[in-house]
């Protein structure tokens, strides 16, 4: 039975349309992709200034390449087995109820794409992407051809020369080295003039499985509510938009988001 306060954040949404969704780690869990901070987290377990930084992975490459393959391994088994899960679903029948304009996500995992979202801005990047270094060129690989490139990079770094660990990376029609691009920590994030011009419209902001803890892109919720958007956080626990929430949907999103969707459809 639908709760009061799902209730009103679904006419919210039916009444207000533009709606723009802003989505973490925790939009994935239920795929069974592990989110960032929780226990049993990616950075609970691999250490983020090692991993998450390109002098923490060079290093690693160079003096521990077995840290750099088991992190690559723990990648390859959580993202290349991840389907999309019914967040991710109703979020794309959202946009084609023509009610939800954007998905803005802090995600690499390519599964709001998956689940049939069109319009996705991914102000960390994209797993599957690679961008060149000498002419900012972007390109992506299917899902089997990165995975075939993880594995084939796992085997170079137990061979412990960095020459043919870069030999791994792909090349550029340009002839360039292309590196992975995702935004490490440090890096300037992608997107964020066009997920501002995004936000600015949105009359409705659904904050879906983020801790809402790693800024600049963390802000992008609160400007939306300086502009008068109804914020809606989807979290089975509290968040740092606390503050700034108009409903708190407490629960797992893939439980959370059908039960708004069902209540939406009924209202139309
Ligand atoms: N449904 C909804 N939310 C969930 C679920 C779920 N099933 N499971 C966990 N969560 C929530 C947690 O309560 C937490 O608030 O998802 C959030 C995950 O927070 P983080 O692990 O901090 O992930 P995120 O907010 O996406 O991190 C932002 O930090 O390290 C960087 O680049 C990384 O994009 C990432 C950024």
């Amino acid at each position: 039975m639908a709760n009061d306060s799902l209730k009103k954040a679904a006419k919210e949404i039916v009444k207000k349309g533009h709606v723009v969704a802003f989505t973490g780690a925790g939009v994935s869990q239920e795929s069974g992709i592990p989110t960032f901070r929780d226990p049993g987290g990616l950075w609970d377990r691999f250490n983020p200034m090692e991993f998450g930084t390109t002098q923490g992975i060079i290093e690693l490459a160079n003096n521990n390449p077995q840290k750099l393959i088991d992190f690559l391994t723990d990648s390859i088994n959580s993202i290349g087995n991840a389907p999309p899960n019914p967040a991710h679903i109703a979020i794309a029948e959202l946009e084609k109820l023509g009610l939800l304009d954007c998905v803005i996500t802090q995600n690499i995992d390519n599964l709001h794409q998956a689940a049939g979202s069109k319009h996705v801005i991914e102000v960390h990047g994209n797993i599957y992407a690679f961008r060149c270094t000498q002419c900012n060129e972007t390109f992506k690989f299917t899902k089997d051809d990165f995975i075939g490139f993880l594995k084939k990079a796992i085997v170079e770094l137990s061979s412990g020369s960095m020459e043919r660990i870069v030999n791994t990376m792909p090349a550029c029609k340009c002839g360039g080295k292309a590196r992975l691009d995702v935004v490490l920590f440090g890096e300037p994030v992608h997107m964020i003039p066009e997920s501002y011009m995004e936000i600015e419209q949105a009359k409705v902001v659904l904050i879906v499985g983020t801790s809402g803890t790693v800024y600049p892109v963390s802000e992008i919720p609160r400007y939306a509510k300086k502009s008068g958007a109804v914020i809606i956080d989807i979290n089975p626990r509290e968040t740092f938009y606390t503050d700034i929430d108009n409903y708190m949907l407490k629960g797992p999103a893939g439980v959370v988001l059908p039960e708004l969707l069902v209540q939406v459809k009924a209202m139309l």
